[in-house]
């Protein structure tokens, strides 16, 4: 028997995870392989070292395949990092025989990708907003409509071809074909947010180690998207230097005692934080701790603030605010957001679905959940997997392109 193997790859700035995902016909995905390993070769979301970015890429396949007991050959990745861009466009097109077909529709989102972009950049990207029949616009999927003017709004994601391809050639470098590229806080936004709040206007924040991803949607569309190269490592580095303790010892203090209201805490809390070795453990008032991180969390709430106000997106936004990603489970953070932000904020957690522990239902696999269901989606055939049969011990011991072929005989 042959069942769909799907795989989603998600290489952030702190961990590499690889989920793979069964989808049989006529019944839910189910999620039978998990690997997370942690990441050495990137910065703010951009591959800076391919050799170490290449081990964790590998030790997280390996595992992830060695819990499914599944060969993986094609997984879908996502992009994120400072060099993405993205913006709206438009584009008209005539239409000749009166009814629309997938061939205008086709034409028109070409007119609308039919923007300048730099040469050394390009285009990820290009979502519909919404499509204009004539004078009536708001319409979704214009194929049968009658008209003679097909006009498409739409968001172009686009990112640096070089920095893509870093990415590529180090997943590729593993034996896995990247089937599919996704941004990332779109992939977030697939397994966090429901159709309500995507139609209402809502903005995902998904505070990762490097970088914060926004995607921002209103009636069910996406409308901006931005890469804001702040995120929990910034928060970390600056507990270090603040407290003068080494990096691994700030991380451990704000996971297990770190919050960003220093106002809720007791003055006379206290920790003991392990200074440079060598030198004697310290006692540290926690609302100093609160103190550091809230300042950090305050910049970037301000920032996201201010983007919302740039764009004009301020009476868009209804439904508040979402976060998600590893960065978002400091304490106190929904909080403070709303009180900066002056909307409802709160934690976004991946929706649960089949076969799904406990253990995947942490906003930092949010994004890597998303990248599994877009993988589904685009239903590209990855790999058949093997079964307790004769014939799946003969297919087990092809090659993957023979395997292939054997599929599309039989
Ligand atoms: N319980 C927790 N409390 C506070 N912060 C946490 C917690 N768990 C994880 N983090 C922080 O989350 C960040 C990592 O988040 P995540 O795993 O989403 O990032 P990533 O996907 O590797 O990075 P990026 O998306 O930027 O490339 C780290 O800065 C880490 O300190
Ligand atoms: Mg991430």
């Amino acid at each position: 028997m042959e069942r769909n193997i799907i795989v989603g790859l998600d290489v952030g700035t702190t961990k590499v995870c690889t989920i793979v995902g069964v989808q049989e016909p006529n019944s839910e995905l189910e999620i039978i392989g998990i690997g997370t390993h942690p990441s050495h070769g990137l910065k703010k979301g951009s591959v800076v070292n391919i050799d170490k970015t290449i081990k964790s890429i590998q030790n997280s396949v390996e595992e992830a395949k060695l819990m499914a007991g599944v060969n993986i050959s094609s997984a879908t990745i996502g992009v994120a990092g400072s060099h993405i861009y993205s913006f709206n466009s438009s584009g008209v097109v005539a239409i000749k025989n009166g009814e629309i077909t997938q061939y205008d529709v086709d034409r028109v989102l070409e007119a609308a990708k039919a923007v300048v972009i730099p040469s050394d950049r390009e285009i990820l990207h290009v979502i519909p907003q919404e499509f204009k029949v004539d004078n009536t616009g708001g319409i979704k999927n214009p194929i049968g409509m009658c008209g003679v003017r097909l006009e498409v709004h739409v968001h172009v994601v686009t990112g640096s071809i070089s920095l893509i391809q870093n990415l590529v050639k180090c997943v590729e470098q593993t034996g896995i074909e990247a089937q599919g590229i996704t941004l990332q806080p779109i992939a977030s936004s697939r397994s966090v947010l429901s159709s309500e709040e995507k139609e209402m206007g809502v903005v995902l924040v998904d505070i990762g180690g490097g970088t914060t991803d926004l995607a921002i949607w209103k009636e069910g569309s996406l409308i901006h998207s931005q890469i804001i190269p702040v995120g929990g490592n910034h928060f970390t580095n600056d507990l270090a230097v603040a407290l003068k303790i080494p990096h691994a010892e700030a991380e451990r203090i704000k996971i297990n005692h770190g919050s960003v209201l220093a106002e809720t805490l007791n003055q006379n809390s206290h920790i003991t934080v392990q200074g440079i070795s060598g030198t004697k453990a310290r006692e540290v008032q926690l609302s100093y701790v609160a103190n550091v991180l809230g300042a950090r969390a305050d910049e970037l709430f301000t920032l996201i603030k201010e983007q919302i106000q740039e764009k004009e997106l301020n009476d868009e936004i209804t439904g508040g605010i979402v976060l998600t990603g590893g960065g978002a489970l400091i304490k106190g953070l929904p909080e403070l957001g709303e009180y900066i932000m002056e909307r409802p904020t709160k934690i976004g957690y991946p929706a649960p679905f089949g076969g799904m522990t406990n253990i995947m239902q942490n906003p930092k696999y949010s994004t890597v959940l998303g990248l599994l269901l877009e993988s589904n989606t685009t239903k590209s055939k990855n790999t058949s997997i093997n079964q307790n049969s004769k014939e799946a011990d003969l297919m087990g011991r092809l090659g993957d392109s023979l395997r292939s072929v054997f599929k599309e005989i039989f």
